[in-house]
């Protein structure tokens, strides 16, 4: 047989199957040898038997035992299997040496212990600690770590580990060392090693208990002044957990680390965080008023995992929505606390709709806890996250913030110390907060977005609502239970314009009507208010209900969504041919016209929300409304309704821009509404007069004395066919040259630009100089932009596909897991029409024919051929 051309079939590690550990391991010592292209690590682990097995199994990944200790004493008795380390042993307790060495500079795969800039530093979850040494890399195997760190002075001046610093000692020939000892017990994901040219931003945060804890921000010399925001971040955070969960710290140091090289966001390791540098660096001149926003909730995020997923820990990896969907709830409900509650549901709720209802209706749909895998890394999705979220946020809404505090307190108290299950969560939640939730866990089970249908009949002053739900079939899962889905509502009067207060309903069986006495008229519906549930609605209302509801809605989030759905409402049949008459179109455009220009006017909104509500809904989002999209008719029909808008509106948004302009650089929310608000009208007026937009673009783009207004503007710029495009696009380059974020920025606006000529613009750019395959934030600035722009991506010849194929196969031997990330977009393909569809497939065809394919682009690209 030729082994070459059969690849190994695909192992499939399945929920159902979880055993507890054989062997646990309460203490580890490591000693770290640090060199950038060979490190030595001995890692001395005390096992302890938890089961009959004589047989203890020890994880690796592309590393080589140079020598094994058992009890002290050189042993034989080890043998691998595959990529682990299988030791014999006799008795119920012993120590296991193992010497391993390692070359952190070829490791591009960013997992593991790699160099960065110079610096080294690891990256464990979810299985990265096995490429550091043999280990039972689990997360329901907690140990107490030792971490003895040697190393060249001149080149690791500054060596971080977990937990508290024990001791320090200067050796021969340069050399020095330090000790850290953990004291909570953690799972090996939770481990890092940090050692670099480092100096850090340092303050103190006093505990609601009296403690005092040191905090740090590491980043390279000159970032210093960068890291102020991050800072403040931190400390509202801790403050904030204490009050909210009432949740205190529980070191005496927290460290957070900047590293320019990283797979995702940032990690939670404890006491000593790691964060790709785009979540920590900030100033008004690198930084956008969203970058700033997105650094406050990766922090918190971060810290909040101390207690939600550090303190209790997962017992596998099927339960990653425990710890990520919890978190992202609690950073969430934080950034609400700390700015604009309505604002920042509004962006969640697209961050939803944009990427996770995408996957929910995709090939690679999965429940929020799944029920098998091959590659955990491919998990880590807007679903375990976003929809984990709200899931929680659900449970949240149906017993009210009191009883939902009494519900997460009984489970930090039950689980403290322990790995536990989803299961464990609903569990707490139930006897804390006094709710039956036996059916409300189809949501940790079902896939898929489920449809709700709201209808309202009017006989006799009685109102009924008539609610149905679906939930569609997803891979393995073709038919579905009815969910309980709970409906935020309120009825209101078309003469009075008022309603007689929210009521919640929850919908848990296929269809029910609710009954509402009193009404003298049909009432108007307002459902889902504040997105109480994460479904897609059909509430069938007409075109001048949703206009009385964007005009008045008492909920800013139903309010918002009101104009979504009338913009909605009309793009879809636009797109879909339903308007055959020029009067349809002119009354739908009217309709939104005045809706615009009414929240333009409305003196009663600020400028945040306003600059929110004068967002069109976004493409991904309106191509979920069709069985197959044709994304240049979605691409069309939404800019042409732009430009008609831009051209109705030119005079007011011209005034908005100006006002907006007049408004002095400030953090504070009316400035960062008036900056929100002044790109947003250049946004229409491109489309509709675009040497009037270029003209506004470049004199904001000089004016601008910050990042927001200059990327603003640029972004326009980058859109239209003006001279002015290159010259802003090199002056911003040469303001900004070496400053690593603000490049990415510079790749990435012309990756997602309307130009006509974006696709060759992007090809260029991956030869450009400054594009490296081995950076993920420069990989995503220039790909997944352009992945996410149906103007390149969806070419009717096919050459967009062709390009993301090729990066997937270029970058997979180098970095996998980045590489994998690119396969979902080729992965729509059976909601797309048959034309594109056709090629997006024979893409996937040539990405898992590829020999010696990852398994997590393997995985992705052959779920999505299905
Ligand atoms: N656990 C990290 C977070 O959500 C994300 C992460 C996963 C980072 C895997 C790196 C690798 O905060
Ligand atoms: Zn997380």
């Amino acid at each position: 047989m030729d082994i070459s051309s059969t690849p190994p079939a695909p192992k499939v590690i399945h929920r159902a199957d979880y055993q507890p550990p054989e062997w646990l391991v309460p203490e580890v010592t490591l000693a770290f040898n640090l060199g950038i292209e060979q490190t030595r690590v001995v890692a001395t682990l005390k096992v302890r038997r938890n089961s009959s097995s004589q047989v203890l199994r020890l994880n690796g990944d592309g590393i080589a035992a140079e020598k094994v200790l058992v009890d002290g004493q050189p042993s034989n008795a080890w043998r691998m299997d595959g990529a682990d380390l299988l030791v014999d042993l006799p008795g119920d307790a012993h120590e296991i040496a193992v010497a391993t060495a390692i070359n952190p500079k070829a490791n591009t795969q960013l997992m593991g212990l790699y160099a960065s800039n110079g610096m080294l530093c690891t990256q464990c979850e979810a299985e990265g600690f096995r490429r550091i040494t043999f280990f039972p890399d689990r997360p329901d195997v907690l140990s107490v770590y030792t971490v003895h760190i040697e190393g060249p002075k001149a080149l690791f001046p500054v060596l971080l580990s977990n937990g508290n610093c024990t001791g320090t000692s200067e050796g021969a020939d340069g050399m020095h060392s330090a000790t850290w000892r953990d004291p909570w017990p953690k799972p090996s994901y939770l481990f890092a090693l940090v050692a670099g040219d480092l100096v850090a931003n340092h303050d103190t945060f006093t505990t609601m208990s009296g403690r005092k804890v040191d905090l740090n921000i590491w980043v390279r010399e000159g970032d210093q002044d960068r890291t102020h925001h991050a800072m403040q971040a931190l400390k509202d955070s801790m403050k904030w957990d204490e009050e909210v969960f009432g949740r205190e710290y529980d070191l005496n140091l927290f460290n957070i680390v900047a590293v320019s090289d990283f797979n995702m966001g940032a990690m939670e390791n404890k006491g000593l965080n790691v964060f790709n540098t785009r979540y920590i660096l900030a100033d008004p001149d690198t930084a956008t008023d969203a970058d700033y926003d997105g650094i406050a909730g990766v922090v918190a995020h971060e810290y909040f995992h101390n207690w939600s997923g550090n303190r209790v820990t997962c017992r596998d990896w099927f339960q990653l929505s425990l710890k990520e969907g919890f978190t992202v709830l609690r950073d969430q409900l934080f950034s609400q606390d700390m700015g604009s509650q309505s604002v920042k549901r509004i962006e969640d709720v697209r961050v939803l709709r944009g990427s996770q209802f995408p996957e929910d209706s995709g090939p690679l749909a999965h429940p929020i806890r799944p029920d098998s895998y091959q590659e955990i890394s491919n998990f880590y999705t807007a679903t375990v996250y976003n929809k984990g979220a709200e899931v929680i946020r659900m449970m949240r809404t149906m017993v009210g913030p009191e009883r939902f505090r009494t519900g997460c307190d009984l489970y930090f108290n039950r689980h403290d110390g322990e790995a536990a299950t989803c299961e464990d969560f609903v569990k707490a939640i139930e006897a804390g907060a006094g709710i039956d939730l036996a059916q409300f866990r189809l949501w940790y089970s079902q896939a898929g977005t489920p449809r709700v249908t709201a209808r309202i009949a009017h006989e006799d002053n009685v109102a009924t609502l008539t609610l149905t739900q679906e939930v569609p079939a997803t891979p393995g899962q073709p038919s579905k239970q009815p969910m309980v889905i709970p409906l935020r509502l309120a009825l209101f009067d078309r003469a009075s314009g008022k309603h007689s207060g929210e009521q919640l309903v929850v919908l848990d069986r296929a269809e029910m009507q609710f009954a509402f006495p009193g009404f003298a008229q049909a009432p108007v519906l307002s459902i889902n208010r504040g997105f109480s549930a994460p479904v897609a609605l059909d509430a069938g209302q007409s075109a001048s209900d949703l206009v009385f509801l964007a005009a008045r809605d008492d909920d800013p989030f139903a309010r918002y969504e009101a104009l979504q759905q009338l913009v909605v409402q009309h793009l879809v049949a636009e797109v879909a041919g339903g308007m055959l008459c020029e009067g349809d179109r002119e009354a739908g455009r009217d309709a939104i016209r005045g809706a615009l220009a009414a929240v333009i006017a409305d003196p009663a909104l600020d400028d945040l929300m306003r600059g929110e509500l004068l967002i069109l809904p976004g493409e991904a989002y309106l191509s979920e409304q069709f069985e197959k999209a044709d994304p240049a008719a979605i691409r069309a029909a939404r800019e042409g309704l732009k430009a008609w808008l831009g051209t109705a509106l030119t005079d007011q948004l011209v005034a908005l821009h100006e006002r907006a302009s007049a408004v002095p650089y400030s953090l504070s929310a009316l400035a960062r509404g008036s900056r929100k608000l002044k790109t947003q009208a250049l946004v229409l007026l491109a489309a509709a007069v675009p040497e009037l937009a270029a003209r506004l673009a470049a004199s904001q783009f000089d004016a601008a004395d910050n990042m927001t207004d200059r990327q603003g503007a640029l972004g326009v710029l980058c859109g239209l066919d003006t001279p002015l495009r290159a010259e802003k696009l090199g002056a911003f380059h040469t303001r900004h040259a070496g400053e690593a974020l603000v490049i990415d920025k510079w790749f990435g606006l012309q990756a997602g630009s309307f130009h006509p000529k974006a696709f060759e613009q992007v090809k260029a750019l991956a030869g450009h100089a400054e594009f490296a395959l081995t950076n993920p934030n420069r990989v995503r600035a220039l790909f997944m932009s352009a992945a996410m722009n149906a103007g390149v991506f969806h070419r009717a010849d096919g050459a967009g596909y062709g390009m993301i194929a090729d990066l997937i196969l270029a970058l997979d031997p180098l970095n996998a897991q980045t590489a994998a990330r690119f396969v979902a977009p080729l992965g729509r393909w059976r909601r797309i029409e048959p034309g594109r569809a056709a090629l997006m497939r024979a893409e996937l065809e040539r990405i898992v024919a590829q020999p010696g394919l990852s398994k997590d682009t393997f995985e992705q690209a052959s779920k999505s051929l299905g």
